[in-house]
């Protein structure tokens, strides 16, 4: 999506347009689910918990990854940039709808706290936009490589008769890491201590709350 040729006002509303679609609304995917090859395995109530908990977690990750690129693409400085920043959230949208699709197979829903998310991810990725863009680069490597990390620890966690969320988390995994290598490809800084530390925090606390609420 190309927003070059956009005012300040017309920015302002197409934010707010994306953010009330993925906070409210059913964002829908390009590429097809990676589910649809899973069969669907009866599962334990607990495993059926255990697994929504997770993947509600996962939707949560990914409501903040849309608000952070948004919030960035809002003050990013140089039109590639902020052109690298949406192509990130759109593909993140595929994510979005796929972890959504996978909480309503398993009877449950997304994250009651999903506008307090978006809203505090947006604040944080306009913050560390203002750095300047090798900092928002910087911001954007080091965020996909913390999802990358607890993807595996999901991958891990999840019930082994789970085939369906695993098939999602694989492919949203793959495309994570290589947010990440195009983000440091086009020129991201690293970040300096304790960014990373605190980043870490944050998601820790998000994902015990994400977990149950
Ligand atoms: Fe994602
Ligand atoms: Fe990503």
């Amino acid at each position: 999506m190309s927003i070059r040729h956009l005012t300040p006002l017309d920015r302002m509303l197409s934010d707010t347009q994306r953010a009330l679609e993925t906070v409210f609304g059913a964002p829908a995917a390009e590429r097809p689910n990676p589910a649809r090859g899973e069969a669907e395995v009866v599962m334990e109530d607990d495993e059926r918990r255990h697994a929504a908990g997770l993947m509600r977690i996962n939707h949560v990750g990914e409501v903040c990854a849309q608000a952070l690129y948004c919030g960035q693409a809002a003050v990013a400085r140089d039109a590639s940039t902020r052109e690298h920043l949406l192509h990130a959230a759109q593909e993140e949208t595929d994510h979005l709808a796929w972890c959504a699709d996978r909480l309503r197979e398993l009877d449950s829903r997304p994250s009651l706290l999903n506008p307090v998310w978006y809203a505090s991810s947006y604040a944080i990725g306009a913050l560390a936009g203002l750095r300047g863009d090798g900092w928002n680069l910087g911001f954007v490597v080091e965020t996909e490589r913390q999802v990358e990390a607890h993807i595996d620890e999901h991958l891990e966690s999840l019930p082994p008769a789970d085939g369906r969320s695993r098939a999602i988390l694989q492919v949203m995994k793959a495309d994570e890491a290589r947010h990440a290598d195009n983000a440091e490809a086009a020129g991201a800084r690293i970040l300096p201590p304790p960014i990373p530390t605190v980043m870490a925090a944050a998601s820790k606390l998000m994902k015990a709350i994400a977990y149950r609420f």
